[in-house]
């Protein structure tokens, strides 16, 4: 069975709760806008065109039950400030609306588009994926952060179908474990051989020659292909730089914001200094200590080998070759 992280059921939206995973797998009945917009703050769902897909959902319940659609739209927009494919997501729905048109088929066309655009990218990023590969990634981008198959891991698991010999390096992912908890999950039950390793681990395999090209996924991209990613992303396209290995980003063209140019203008989240102190449930800071918890940092264009989209690949990653593939 194919990997869901929320279902649509007519009048509410499932959701399968992503902090219980690997160990359970329990779905939640969201019945309103309220719901939804927690479940985002709080992590249940994660993954930008996931958030993007769940909040869509989340505007048509809102709206449903007569609340006043800008209120709707302001509480769903203010409950993670990185990812642009929610504002993205929440603009087309009140376009829809003042437009007149059906919300649920809006919703569900946001949904059916970006399960079509993860199949697209695959298609794309395989032409760049050799026969036998040791690949790097991290957080986690496959069906659980979007509609179904994935972004980053969707190119994977495309590559992994076609027959090629593939082997992962799953990034733990700190705090959070986004690559332990879910991406290992995923990898498992598609079968695609991989080993989790520690965020710490990449610059010695890379050393080694152990890892052939790194693929990650994106919450933004600016106008000249700057990108936001989970922290630790900026790192890795460093390494890469130093051992002359490719950094391949993947991302459908809802994930692009081009009303600005530099990664300087993307706002990072932060979130609570709780999360860095403990692992899991067991707490590994001392009480008193301080902490900084960055969610995402940001990756320039010159860093990135290309960026594998829906619309084709963008390589070399320039603001005239990012403006192509929007027709700008
Ligand atoms: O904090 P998260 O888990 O929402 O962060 C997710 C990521 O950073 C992903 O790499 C990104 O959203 C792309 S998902 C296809």
């Amino acid at each position: 069975m194919e990997v869901r992280a929320f279902v649509w059921e007519k009048d509410h939206l499932l959701l399968l709760e992503q902090r219980e995973l690997p160990h359970r797998e329990v779905w939640l009945e969201l019945k309103n806008h309220k719901d939804v917009a927690k479940a985002i703050k709080e992590m249940s769902v994660r993954g930008a065109p996931a958030i993007g897909c769940v909040a869509a959902y989340g505007f048509l319940l809102g709206v449903k039950l007569g609340y006043d659609p800008e209120e709707v739209y302001e509480e769903l927009k203010y409950t993670r400030p990185t990812a642009f494919n929610l504002f993205w997501a929440l603009d087309r729905m009140m376009n829809a609306l003042k437009e007149g048109r059906d919300l649920e088929e809006e919703a569900k066309s946001i949904e059916r588009e970006d399960y079509e655009a993860n199949i697209k990218m695959g298609e794309f990023g395989n032409e760049l994926i050799p026969n036998k590969a040791n690949i790097l990634t991290h957080c986690n981008t496959g069906a659980l952060a979007t509609a179904g198959w994935g972004t980053a891991l969707g190119v994977i698991r495309s590559a992994h179908r076609s027959g090629k010999e593939i082997n992962v390096w799953v990034d733990e992912t700190r705090p959070y474990l986004q690559g332990a908890r879910l991406t290992a999950w995923e990898l498992m039950k598609e079968g695609i051989p991989h080993s989790v390793i520690t965020d710490s681990t990449a610059g010695y395999l890379m050393s080694r020659g152990l890892v052939d090209l790194v693929i990650v996924g994106a919450d933004r991209i600016t106008a000249r292909g700057d990108v936001a990613n989970k922290i630790g992303t900026y790192t890795l396209s460093v390494l890469c730089k130093e051992h002359g290995i490719p950094f391949y980003v993947a991302a459908p063209h809802s994930t692009f914001d081009l009303n600005i140019e530099s990664e300087r203008e993307i706002p990072i989240e932060e979130r609570s200094p709780r999360e860095v102190k403990s692992f899991g449930e067991c707490k590994v800071a001392p009480e008193g200590s301080p902490a900084t918890h960055i969610a995402f940092d940001t990756t320039p264009a010159q860093n990135i080998t290309a960026i594998i989209t829906d619309r084709g690949v963008i390589k070399p990653v320039s603001r005239e070759n990012v403006l192509r593939l929007f027709d700008r």
